[in-house]
């Protein structure tokens, strides 16, 4: 199980120090939450605060990006330092060129959908890509209530592709973080339950639970 705790939830004023204490609690990865009030509703952070917190570990850099056209930014993450870029599949009318993009700028693309995308639209994808992304919240908010009905759409990209990484993001917790992992994910993100946790590495560690 790949543990990728989400920034989002963490103290922005000290990021360095939330990034590095991160590592020492046990994580996998650090999932970038990029929005750009457009996509959704919010806006984030952007390709110069990736490059600012590159230097403070060696931890994969799984940026995740709900912005519109996200081929107009691939060069600028890639080179921030961002191993893998992750769009949404709804937010672009090239997918396949865009994942192109990812592998010429030297990432690995991921795709990932929004709850009301089906299972099956990633499909003709997954032999490109390095990981699907199911959220399993509406994208643009830390903090909402995980959607159990995300599943079945875990289920059918497992059943279809043995190998993919599965992620899920949105709403995850030692419960539905199990629930996500008996479905076939192997990598959770969590943002208020690691962050809001007194003891991040207890937070990691149950996460991981048995898997
Ligand atoms: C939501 C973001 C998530 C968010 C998860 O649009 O993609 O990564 O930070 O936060 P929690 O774990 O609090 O639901
Ligand atoms: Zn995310």
């Amino acid at each position: 199980m790949i543990i990728s705790p989400s920034i989002l939830s963490s103290d922005f004023a000290c990021l360095g120090q939330e990034v590095r204490s991160l590592e020492a609690a046990g994580a996998d990865w650090v999932h970038v939450d990029v929005m750009d009030g457009a996509f959704v509703p919010n806006i984030t952070i952007g390709a110069p605060v990736v490059k600012a917190i590159r230097p403070v570990t060696d931890l994969t850099f799984d940026v995740h990006l709900m912005i519109n056209d996200p081929i107009r930014y691939v060069n600028d993450f890639v080179s921030a330092g961002a191993d893998v870029f992750c769009f949404h599949l709804e937010a672009t009318d090239a997918p396949g060129k865009t994942v192109d993009a990812v592998l010429s700028a030297g990432a690995k693309p991921a795709i990932a959908l929004k709850p009301g995308t089906p299972a099956e639209a990633v499909f003709p994808y997954l032999n490109d890509i390095f990981m699907v992304l199911v959220m399993t919240v509406e994208p643009g908010f830390g903090g909402q209530s995980f959607m159990a009905d995300m599943l079945p759409k875990i289920e059918k990209i497992r059943a279809r592709d043995k190998n993919i990484h599965i992620q899920v993001d949105g709403g995850i917790n030692e419960k539905t973080g199990a629930a996500c992992a008996q479905a076939g994910a192997d990598v959770l993100v969590a943002g208020s339950y690691i962050f809001g946790a007194a003891d991040r590495a207890a937070a990691v560690r149950q996460l991981r639970g048995r898997f």
